[in-house]
């Protein structure tokens, strides 16, 4: 079969290549799927980079983290997946950009006839942390302000879809004025860009001379520290991502942070989807799907690659405004 691997970590156009390689065999507790359509998520690519500290690369290594697939085998003991259904994948090591892909049956999701395979590919990673990060981590209430970074991106749009939903008010970051009006028409409350002056001071003219409670952010750098220093009294800010890779700082004065009880929290998803319950992750997968059916936490789909075109699929993925989630699609187009 074809899948994509790397030997050594680098920047994905120089090190990702497509690779002739068995077609894997599942174990007891495995399936194996065969792939459909697979996102480029920036988790991938970070992954390629060798940014991604949680998940280590054994050279040659194979990659993509998430998609939708058909059960094609299954191991000794799988007694919930049957042969033939459409499941979404979550492969926690990476194997996903590949024509079959072998998990542990107990880590895939099985998801609803009516959602469409676009929607099932990215299932998991997005929507479950806009549930998890909103809901469960800050809990933020009815009422509140929540602030948050790469407001464009395809998880920032489902977080402003279901802040609305929810009764959350959103300030938003962008770092180009032309995602404005888009924003506001999916329901961004507030549109601030980024390099048209200091986000603290932005927030507290716009929204409240305190600052605000709420705030999450993958940007990181200069962006995240802008952030820190926007919170009110008792806020917390959560950390999700690293799209700039500089240090962020949290308040030049140690008394700010001190009196003011702000604080600095982390989310990732590989830390929270494994020690979740049977319970809680069945719930977490009916909640995904309600939600996906509303248009909630959907993704709009951008262009298809084969796996050949595996360095067009990963530039156009990191494209500054590209429109939609990029996906390698590894069987016929
Ligand atoms: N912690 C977790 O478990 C977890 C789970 C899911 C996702 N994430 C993180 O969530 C973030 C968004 O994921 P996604 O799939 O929604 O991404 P996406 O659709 O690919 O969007 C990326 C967005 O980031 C913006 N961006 C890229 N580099 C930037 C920079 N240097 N400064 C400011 N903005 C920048 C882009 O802005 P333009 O529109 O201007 O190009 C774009 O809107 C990623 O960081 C991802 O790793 C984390």
């Amino acid at each position: 079969m074809k899948a994509i691997r790397f030997a050594q970590h680098g920047e994905p156009t120089e090190v990702l290549s497509v690779e002739d390689v068995p077609v894997p065999v599942p174990g007891e507790g495995q399936v194996r799927v065969r792939i459909l359509e697979t996102p480029v998520n920036p988790s991938d690519l970070l992954y390629v980079r060798g940014y991604y500290a949680g998940v280590e690369a054994h050279f040659p290594a194979p990659t993509g983290f998430e998609g939708v697939g058909i059960v094609e085998t299954v191991g000794q003991g799988v007694k919930d997946v049957a042969e033939g259904q459409r499941v979404s994948v979550v492969n926690g090591p990476g194997g996903n950009w590949a024509e079959y892909a072998v998990v542990p049956a107990g880590e895939l999701f099985l998801v609803p006839d009516e959602i469409p395979d676009d929607q099932v590919a990215s299932f998991v990673i997005n929507p479950a942390s806009v549930i998890l990060m909103v809901r469960h981590v800050l809990a933020v209430p009815k009422g509140e302000w929540l602030l948050q970074s790469a407001a464009g991106s395809e998880l920032g749009r489902m977080i402003i879809r279901l802040a609305k939903r929810d009764g959350i008010r959103t300030v938003n970051i962008v770092r180009r004025r032309e995602s404005a009006a888009e924003l506001e028409r999916l329901g961004a409350d507030v549109v601030i860009v980024s390099t048209e002056g200091p986000i603290d001071e932005q927030v507290r003219r716009m929204i409240d001379p305190e600052g605000v409670k709420y705030a999450i952010d993958p940007v990181v750098g200069e962006t995240g520290t802008q952030i820190f220093k926007s919170l009110s009294e008792d806020g917390r800010m959560l950390v999700y991502g690293s799209l700039t890779r500089e240090p962020i700082r949290i308040g030049d004065d140690p008394r700010y942070i001190l009196a003011g009880r702000r604080t600095l929290e982390v989310y990732w998803l590989g830390y929270w989807l494994p020690r979740l319950t049977d319970a809680q992750r069945e719930q977490l997968s009916r909640d995904i799907a309600d939600l996906m059916r509303e248009g909630i936490v959907e993704t709009s789909p951008g262009r298809k690659y084969s796996l050949d075109q595996i360095h067009e699929a990963v530039t156009q993925a990191e494209e500054k405004g590209r429109q939609g989630k990029v996906f390698l699609v590894p069987g016929n187009m």
